[in-house]
């Protein structure tokens, strides 16, 4: 048996829990042994608070071993794989030094607060010759896989223009302050830069206005145009200042030269030009169980995890940075390189 170890026990630490479970349950050779979370106590009993419901309200891990200590962790269990689900600010650091143990490690996006971290983590993750793969989970969400193969296969020919968006209310504690999450702009909206940078490759320059509204916590709206030599004309909008009952929501519309796709968070239609719209059948798992399906397949049957490489998830989190660099000056224009 597989066994896998849970490091942060917050929102995302939960989801990843509910889908190692669920996983178990579907047959997957894989247990995961232990959770490992400084207020570990605390949170056992307690709900947590996210953009979507985990799978329980409350939590009986009495089946599980409990360390508040990383170290601790290690020193006391035999695992292969580690989830990483802690602060943003702490992936790089434990993802290399897991790595560099020779543990196998899905760590949540985004891959780190800088990329300079994150091409360090790129670089363990090949001297270590151990997996390393990145939770940018809208790769395996079913309603953007779709898109990734309506661009790939061209059936509607070239892409012209592509709106894509996502907003909440504010998050709590730690992601307010960007030292330690990047705000708003690389919090949230990297799941778009991602998905952009994954459909269509790294844009030649970004223009970004950016706001603050909440202290300390960077740029909490932003919208983006992403500059490609074709001319598709590319833009993505964040905002966690949705507040109230406006809860969560996510989608895009993008157009091309033979019809449209447009996704609302749940359902994807298809407007072909010149024949009826239709609903294409997409898989109903979710995302987060479909990203965890695909690395442990990666590390046990030791295979290359392409759909998200380290150095894409790195990638994205280098044009997010542009994005920023772009907000810092009113919109200028920011080469990649
Ligand atoms: N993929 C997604 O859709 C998605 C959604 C939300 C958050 N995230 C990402 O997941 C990560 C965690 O976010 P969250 O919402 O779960 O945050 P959270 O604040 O709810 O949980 C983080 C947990 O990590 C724990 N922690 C802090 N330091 C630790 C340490 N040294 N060792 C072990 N645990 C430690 C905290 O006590 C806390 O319980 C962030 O990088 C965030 O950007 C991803």
């Amino acid at each position: 048996m597989f066994k896998v170890g849970l490091v942060g026990f917050g929102f995302m630490g939960r989801m990843n829990f509910d889908h190692y479970v669920k996983l178990n349950e579907d047959g997957y050779p894989i247990t995961l042994t232990a959770v490992c979370d400084p207020r570990i106590e605390e949170l056992k009993g307690q709900k947590a608070t996210g953009n979507m419901s985990t799978a329980r309200e409350v939590y009986d891990l009495s089946a599980y071993h409990l360390y508040r200590d990383l170290e601790d962790m290690l020193a006391n269990e035999e695992l292969d794989a580690v989830s990483l689900a802690v602060p943003t600010y702490l992936h790089a650091e434990m993802a290399c030094s897991l790595l560099e143990r020779g543990l196998h490690v899905f760590c949540e996006k985004p891959m780190a607060r800088h990329s300079a971290d994150a091409r360090k983590m790129v670089e363990t993750a090949k001297s270590s010759g151990k997996k390393l793969m990145i939770g940018q989970c809208l790769r395996f969400w079913p309603g953007y896989e779709y898109l990734k193969e309506v661009v790939a296969s061209g059936k509607f020919g070239q892409a012209t223009e592509g709106y894509f968006y996502r907003g909440s209310g504010a998050p709590k504690d730690w992601f307010l302050d960007e030292k330690l999450s990047g705000g708003c702009i690389m919090d949230m909206h990297i799941h778009d830069t991602d998905m952009i940078n994954y459909l269509f490759g790294k844009p030649e320059k970004v223009s970004t206005l950016g706001r603050n509204v909440l202290p300390g916590s960077g740029y909490d709206i932003a919208s983006t145009h992403y500059y490609y030599k074709d001319g598709k004309v590319i833009n993505s909008q964040v905002d966690w200042t949705l507040e109230g009952d406006f809860g969560f929501y996510m989608g895009y519309r993008v157009n091309f030269e033979g019809g449209s796709v447009v996704f609302d968070g749940s359902t994807v239609k298809v407007n072909p030009n010149d024949a009826p719209g239709f609903t294409p059948e997409i898989s109903p798992e979710a995302g987060y169980y479909r990203e965890l399906d695909y690395f442990l397949d990666a590390v046990i049957h030791d295979k290359p995890v392409n759909v998200c490489t380290p150095e894409s998830a790195a990638e994205s989190l280098e044009v997010v940075e542009a994005e920023m660099k772009s907000a810092d000056a009113q919109g200028e224009w920011v080469k990649l390189a």
